[in-house]
């Protein structure tokens, strides 16, 4: 079971700032003209990154005065997101606190620090209110939950009645070991997938009501079939991507979660859920 340092060791970098910076000078941008599309290669670390971003977010139906949390917000690529394209007030929690340090000056380079505050905080104790927020949701963090029904009843505790929540998670969909290190783990033992079913009955367990599953497999495999072609035509890699959040194992890590995806191990997995009103 990953134990809270492991995780947050294994995704600090130690001068992210400055890597990000130097790669939006490449790009002829500055902190003063960066916008939050700039950031996106770097900031959505996730498969498919801003594209499944907003195929994922435009399911949540979230609105202009709505206040929304992304529970594990990384870098808070999603947030910005939300906030650029919704409108709406965003909260979001990390474990790794460089991540959190981070992504609050890049709300400020965007012009989104009055709408969004990020904090570092579990997401297995929430430090916030019981029904403070409209939406919540979670790319690419469950992958390092062991305790996946503690999780959902936090974010069932969160959230208004009435309100939805999304979750775009790798998951465990077939058998046989997984190959290592992968982006969310270096190791098995920083690895804490579940199956679906396992999720749902969590979800289920503390009063959600589930409405939507889709496996994106297909979608996963497009991805990073087009990442590698653009891979083999490029000098190098671009001034801003993934690669400067995985370090100098990115290509293993990436060539092992297609490995994993391809022989049916593992699927990036959509769930959409609602909390009744009325508690059932
Ligand atoms: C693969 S990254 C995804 C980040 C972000 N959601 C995105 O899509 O860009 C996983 C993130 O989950 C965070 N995380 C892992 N376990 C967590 C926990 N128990 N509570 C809060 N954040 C956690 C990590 O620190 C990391 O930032």
């Amino acid at each position: 079971m990953p134990d809270e340092n492991l995780v947050a060791s294994h995704y600090t970098h130690g001068s992210l700032l400055d890597a990000i910076a130097s790669g939006l000078e490449e790009l002829g941008r500055s902190p003063e003209t960066a916008g939050v599309d700039d950031l996106a290669p770097v900031d959505e670390f996730h498969i498919g990154g801003r594209v499944a971003t907003e195929h994922f977010l435009d399911q949540l139906a979230i609105g202009s005065g709505d206040h929304v949390l992304d529970v594990g917000c990384g870098l808070g690529g999603a947030s910005r997101f939300s906030a650029e394209r919704y409108g709406c007030r965003v909260t979001g929690i990390d474990l790794t606190r460089e991540y959190v340090e981070a992504g609050t000056v890049l709300n400020s380079w965007v012009g989104l620090a009055d709408r969004i505050h990020l904090e570092q905080a579990d997401a297995s104790a929430i430090p916030c209110p019981e029904a403070a927020f409209d939406r919540v949701y979670m790319l690419h963090v469950g992958m390092n939950i062991a305790d996946k029904h503690a999780l959902a009843s936090e974010l069932h505790r969160v959230l208004k009645p009435g309100g939805r929540l999304g979750i775009y998670d790798v998951m465990r969909v077939g058998d046989g070991d997984l190959e290592f290190p992968v982006p969310w783990a270096g190791s098995p033992e920083g690895s804490s997938l579940a199956r679906p079913d396992e999720y749902k009955q969590a979800l289920d367990e503390v009063g959600f009501r589930v409405t939507m599953e889709r496996d994106r497999s297909g979608f996963a495999q497009q991805f990073f079939a087009e990442l590698q072609a653009r891979a083999e035509t490029a000098a190098g890699p671009p001034p801003l991507g993934l690669h400067i959040l995985m370090g100098e194992t990115a290509p293993t890590k990436v060539g092992n979660m297609v490995e994993n995806i391809s022989r049916g191990r593992v699927a990036p997995v959509e769930l959409i859920a609602e909390k009744p009103v009325q508690a059932s």
